[in-house]
Order: C-alpha cells, then structure tokens, then sequence
C-alpha cells in the first residue's frame, strides 16, 4: 500500500521504516529540512538500535522515500499517518497545533479518498477535530466510489513503542489498537498490520485514543507505586528490589515496571499523565489518583537531592560525577529526563558537575549548562566527591569501580536506578546508597 507518514521523529521514522519493512511504500514528511537532508543519506539523528540498517535497506530499494513536502505525500498515497509532536502546554494540556497544521495541509491537497490516522498520542475527541479541519478546509472535490461512501476517513491507531526498543516493538506489538468509524478505513488498518498477524483491538476512534492515555497512566503509577513502597522501605528497613520481586511473581500484578527509581521521565509519561489530567477535568472528574502519581514522581527527585545534600553535608564546590544523563537506557532522549532537574538542583547550591552518558550528551548539550563531559567512566570519577548513577544503561554493569575508586575524592555512591543491587560496591569499600534498599 502506498503510505505516507507525517512527522519523522522517534514515531514517526520508527513507522517509516518498519512499514517500508513489511512490504508498503512508504514517503516520510518533516518540516525539519536539515532532518530529511541527513535521513536522505542514510544517517539516523536519533539513537534507536536496529533502525539504521533497515533506513539504509528500504531507501536503497526506494521502498522508503523523505520529503518536506506533505502535498506530494498526500497525492500519492492512501493513508496518511500524523505522527507529529504533542508536547504539553503550560497548564499541563496537550498542544495540538502540530496535529491541526498537518490536517489543514492534507485536507487542501487531497482529490481523492484518504484514511488519516492519528499515530500521535493525543486526548480524545482529537479525531473528530481532526475531521472537522478537513472538512472545513477540503479544496478540491473528492470522487465517491460508491454511493454512501466517505470522502475520507479518520482514525486513531496510537503507537505504544518503546524508544530503546522501537523497531522491535513496532515488529512485536503486544496488540495493535484501531479506532474507527467506517468499515473501510478498518479493512485498510488491517490490511496495513496484517503482516505482522497482530492481536488486533478494533474500537470506536475516542476508545483508542483513551486507550492510550489509560495505558500510559497504568503504567506512570506502577513507577509512582513502587517508588512510594521504596520510601516506605528507606524509613522502615525493608529491601525494595525483594518487595518488587515478591509482587512480580503474581501474574495479576507483573514484575514490569515495579523497578523503583529517581522517577520516570522522557517524552511521554510526564506529558500523557498531564494531559490525561487536564482531559479529565475538562470532562468533569477529578483524577486525583493520576494527581498523586505526579506528586510521588516529582517527590522521588527531591528526596534523591535530600539525601545527597545530606550525605555531602556541603553541596557548594564539591565534584559531582553523573553517570547517564538519558531519561533511560539505550536512547539519546532527553526530554524530561530526572537527570535535568536533579543536575540543575546540585548546581544552584553550587555543586561542579562532570558527567558521562553513552548517546545523550549531545541533546545534553541542549537543555544543561556548565557541565564538564567525559569520554568515559573512569574519566569522569577523578576527582569526584561522589558519583550518581541516572540512567540503567547496560555498559555500566561492567564498570571497574575498583579503578573508579581510586582516583576520587570521597567513595560515594547514589545509586538512583538500583543497577548496582548485590552490594558490590559497598564491598570494595563504597558508601552506597540505592532507592528503597532500607538497610541492605
Ligand atoms: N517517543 C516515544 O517513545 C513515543 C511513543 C509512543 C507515542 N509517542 C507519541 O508520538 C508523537 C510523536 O512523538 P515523537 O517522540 O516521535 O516526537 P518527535 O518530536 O521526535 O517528532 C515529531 C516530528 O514531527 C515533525 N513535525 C512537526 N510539525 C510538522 C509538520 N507540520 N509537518 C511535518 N512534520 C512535522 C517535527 O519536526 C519532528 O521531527 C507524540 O504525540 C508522542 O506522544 C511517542
């Protein structure tokens, strides 16, 4: 099928290439000129395993095509997903302008039947917007096949990848979700994954959308949860990582997710939790539960900051060395990451930061200031007075924190992803504090 996807992001290059991947033609669109440039030849701008080869295979054979311009998109393909960003606006609601920009074009451009699919998250009763702006802004007159036929469809088909395992995930989906309001924009979506013979849930457009934000929520409050059961370990003596365990094991509750930590981050759970919120209210409810997940996540940054100013003692020009900036392993994202506001609150009591991440440092680069970058742990540790772990990526197990020992100033450890959990550090000599870990 001939597809276009609108926006080339983490989302949207993701569909891009793993559609060119099960056998569609596929033009990707950005507005991002030096974006598409550099997706022309071949290079990925974000870090996403596996995603480089497949960009390299499909532009080669032309399955996969980039452009910034969303009219030729439209002319020539059937579907059309919107996978452009919904960030937060200052009262926490999603900022659908990107979302209206994109329908408005597509909706000029068209002189034919086109499904539009909503692959951005986005609150519900989007979809009917969605098909309001086009409506209002159809140029062209669109031939119905048949009596009773649309002129177009919209749909709601939200993306639940994970960065770090995108390609994977896109290709392995748990289950893929359909909002749809017409017999035929459904016979497309299932012709679209039919390669991927997924378990498939069709429902109404604002369900799907709902199902998105529901899950995302679910899965914000699993992390709030455990980090409050950490606090209560911390104060009581208890070890998270076995409470953790001793949960997982009961298939109504699942160990996914129960890892307690500095708080979840990234482009999604802070911005999805907010919006669902703002959505809520608008409806007439009050999520106060979704409220309190915001609360435990924001108060797991503040306790960590506590209990390195209290550990320190004086913040004020002492060397803090941060291991993994990323708001998780294997991404280079750094959007809402904890690391941001924990570095910013060390700084402001006038700690010096020196700090390594395997792919961030880059976008790091971005949104922090006055941070030294090294080019590898052992770099980082000299002369530190203490080191953070942030960020759980893989590479740091291996770590050799006998060596790291040697050249710092003080043998610290805040451990705020638990990765060093067997107590190896404490015995090579570290004071090594983890999350929830009470007294182990
Ligand atoms: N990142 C994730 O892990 C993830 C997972 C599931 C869902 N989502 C959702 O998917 C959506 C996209 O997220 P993302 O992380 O890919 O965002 P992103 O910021 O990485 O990418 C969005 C892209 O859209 C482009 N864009 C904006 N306006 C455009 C326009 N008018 N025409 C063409 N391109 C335009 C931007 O230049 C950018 O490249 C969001 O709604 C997000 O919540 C993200």
């Amino acid at each position: 099928m001939n597809i276009a996807v609108v926006g080339s992001g983490y989302v949207g290059l993701v569909t891009g290439v793993c559609l060119a991947h099960i056998g569609h033609d596929v033009i990707c669109v950005d507005i991002d000129e030096a974006k598409i440039k550099t997706l022309k030849q071949a290079k990925v701008p974000i870090y996403e395993p596996g995603l480089e080869d497949l960009l390299k295979k499909y532009l080669k054979n032309k399955r996969l095509r980039f452009t910034t311009s969303i009219k030729e998109a439209t002319k020539e393909s059937t579907a059309i997903f919107i996978a452009v960003g919904t960030p937060s606006k200052k009262n926490g609601e999603a900022d659908l302008t990107y979302v209206e920009n994109v329908a408005r074009e597509i909706a000029v451009t068209m002189d034919s039947y086109k499904l539009i699919i909503e692959k951005s998250t986005v609150p519900a009763d989007t979809g009917r917007r969605i098909e309001r702006t086009i409506r209002l802004n159809l140029k062209n007159k669109i031939k119905q096949e048949k009596k009773g036929d649309r002129e177009f469809d919209v749909a709601s088909n939200p993306e639940f990848l994970r960065e770090g395992s995108a390609v994977h995930d896109f290709m392995n989906p748990d289950r893929v979700v359909i909002g749809v309001e017409s017999k035929k924009a459904e016979k497309i979506l299932r012709e679209i994954y039919k390669p991927l013979k997924p378990k498939m849930v069709v429902t109404n457009i604002k369900s799907a959308e709902l199902i998105k934000h529901a899950s995302n929520s679910f899965l914000a409050t699993k992390i709030s949860f455990i980090n409050a059961i950490a606090q209560i370990c911390d104060h009581i003596g208890g070890d998270v990582l076995k409470v953790a365990e001793g949960m997982g094991y009961d298939k109504r509750i699942g160990r996914a997710f129960l890892n307690a930590g500095v708080g979840y981050g990234g482009s999604c759970f802070p911005k999805d939790v907010d919006a669902f919120i703002r959505l809520s209210e608008k409806s007439g409810y009050n999520f106060r539960l979704l409220k309190e997940v915001r609360n435990v996540n924001e108060e797991q940054k503040s306790s960590f900051i506590r209990l390195i100013e209290d550990k320190l003692w004086i913040v004020k020009n002492k060397v803090i060395g941060v291991l993994g900036l990323a708001f998780k392993a294997d991404t280079d994202d750094m959007r809402n990451a904890p690391s941001i506001d924990i570095i910013q609150a060390l700084q402001a009591e006038g700690a010096k930061i020196r700090a390594y991440d395997p792919q961030a440092v880059n976008n790091a680069k971005k949104v922090l200031e006055d941070i030294i970058y090294c080019k590898d742990p052992y770099e980082l540790a000299k002369d530190c007075d203490c080191l953070l772990i942030l960020t759980e990526w893989d590479e740091f197990k291996d770590i050799d924190f006998t060596k790291i020992k040697k050249s710092m100033k003080q043998d610290i450890i805040f451990d705020g992803r638990n990765l060093y959990s067997d107590n190896r550090l404490g015995d090579i000599g570290f004071e090594y504090h983890g999350i929830g870990r009470g007294q182990v």
